[in-house]
């Protein structure tokens, strides 16, 4: 099997696979945290080494308080635990999106996780928050303005690849295969930039219910495809 490098996933369904139980929504986020971690373990296993989630977007701030409060305490749970479970698996974390909404607390959680864990050279795992792929080019735009404000860039220096340099994902690998749980059929702002050319997935599975052998057929899809960049074959 022809396995992606690199995978992007839209974890979504907490809220449906939670309601059908009987649950508050928050239960589904509280099993779908549970998932990440194993997830992590068994992309890496299948010979993956990029993989990148889609954890809080810009606009889940509009959910009602007390989800996105919960998502909070989960991430800064995941935050503090993960230092311990990234070093035994030599993974490298990093966290992408506009980490100054975040509470100062998890802002320092998240700086202490990737400065811990930079040098690892198992998985290049990424988590997106407070993350919309609107806003991040919005972001590189104004980086890019100020460095030619300040005579540091050229107009005809701004290339694709320049560009590139000032998005949140600089340094990791685009995904070869987007992945998306629970039958959706939209990228709902994620790695907008990045998933040009990304093969997609959708799967009905809800995130909480996906798994290893999810995640086999998901890859094995994606190897099945013949790629294709805007050329000829
Ligand atoms: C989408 O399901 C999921 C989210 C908005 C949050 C994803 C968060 C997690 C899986 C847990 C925390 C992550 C980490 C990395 C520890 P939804 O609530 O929109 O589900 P619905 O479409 O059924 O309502």
């Amino acid at each position: 099997m022809n396995v992606p490098k690199s995978v992007a996933i839209i974890m979504d369904g907490n809220g449906r696979w939670a309601k059908a139980k009987g649950m508050p929504r928050t239960y589904g986020h509280v099993q779908g945290a549970k998932v990440v971690e194993q997830i992590c373990e068994d992309a890496y296993n299948l010979g993956i080494e990029y993989l990148t989630v889609y954890a809080f977007s810009t606009e889940n701030w509009s959910r009602p308080s007390d989800e996105v409060e919960a998502l909070m305490k989960l991430l800064r749970d995941y935050m503090k635990n993960c230092i311990k479970r990234a070093s035994k698996n030599n993974m490298c974390v990093r966290v992408i999106g506009d980490k100054s909404r975040l509470d100062k607390d998890i802002q320092k959680s998240i700086a202490d996780l990737e400065e811990a864990t930079k040098d690892n050279t198992g998985l290049h795992f990424t988590i997106a928050i407070n993350y919309g792929g609107r806003d991040e080019i919005r972001r590189a735009a104004c980086k890019i303005a100020k460095k030619v404000k300040d005579g540091e860039l050229k107009e005809e220096d701004i290339t694709i690849e320049s560009f590139e340099k000032e998005l949140d994902t600089f340094g990791l690998k685009d995904p070869d295969l987007l992945i998306r749980t629970c039958g959706e059929l939209r990228i709902s702002n994620f790695l907008l930039w990045q998933c040009s050319y990304s093969e997609i997935y959708i799967t009905d599975v809800a995130w909480p219910d996906f798994n290893k052998d999810e995640l086999i057929k998901a890859c094995e899809a994606y190897s099945n495809r013949t790629r294709k960049f805007g050329n000829v074959l």
